[in-house]
């Protein structure tokens, strides 16, 4: 049996670690295949080492753009040769939160590195391996400020909406949708704005609606 890989993309809050595991249950329960779940960054030992050097601030250090690109890469590389290829050869479902479409959006569109020039590195890194289906959790930029607030435990230090911040979310949105977009057949764009029960119900259908998953 083929192995199928889906990835969760979108902006902050919109969704993806909260369904990540919901969607993984639905699916075992539903179709009794193997289902692993993964996150970008991390997921092996070398790709969560890296996780941990992109999500520490150096004091006096930033984190160029061309850096981060390097090190999503890296990370991606590792994750694609011990993880979800070993799973996809067993025939396992993979499901991923956030893979290399959000490096596309965050270093390309976001971080203005060209776009080609991400997707080369994205293609160099995984080998051929890319998802069967990308499920995108679109809601509008203000409601993900809103319920990353929320998650951070109402810290009313994050109402602030500045506009630089509210520009580089409008862009990530943006970059998902052009995205989809583009590759209708290989993109499924979900409104996330409604329950998490309801959101994960047109996850599925968008899954058992494109895939021959049973
Ligand atoms: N459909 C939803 N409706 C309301 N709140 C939600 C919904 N999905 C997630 N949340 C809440 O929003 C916050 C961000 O969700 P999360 O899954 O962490 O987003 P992401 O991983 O995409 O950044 C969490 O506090 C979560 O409980
Ligand atoms: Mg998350």
């Amino acid at each position: 049996m083929n192995g199928i890989f889906l990835t969760l993309e979108g902006g902050e809050g919109c969704g993806k670690s909260t369904q990540l595991e919901r969607v993984a249950e639905a699916l075992r329960t539903r179709t009794g295949r193997e289902v692993v779940t993964a996150r970008s960054p991390g997921g092996t030992a070398v790709a969560e080492k890296i996780r941990a050097i992109l999500k520490t601030r150096e004091p006096g250090e930033d984190l160029l753009p061309e850096t981060e690109l390097m090190l999503f890469g890296a990370c991606h590389a590792q994750m694609c040769e011990h993880m979800i290829r070993p799973a996809l050869t067993r025939g396992a479902v993979v499901i991923s939160d956030r893979f290399t479409d959000s490096t596309l959006v965050y270093q390309g569109c976001a971080r203005h590195i060209a776009p080609e020039t991400v997707a080369r590195v994205n293609e160099f890194v995984c080998r051929g391996t890319r998802p069967d289906l990308v499920l995108v959790l679109d809601i509008p930029v203000e409601l993900g400020l809103r319920r990353t607030t929320g998650r951070s435990g109402g810290n009313t230090q994050n109402d602030r909406f500045d506009s630089e911040s509210a520009a580089f979310h409008t862009a990530v949105r943006n970059g998902f949708l052009e995205l989809a977009r583009r590759e209708p057949g290989r993109f499924a764009v979900i409104d996330a704005s409604p329950s998490p029960e309801q959101v994960t119900q047109s996850i599925l259908e968008a899954i058992y609606a494109r895939l021959a998953i049973l």
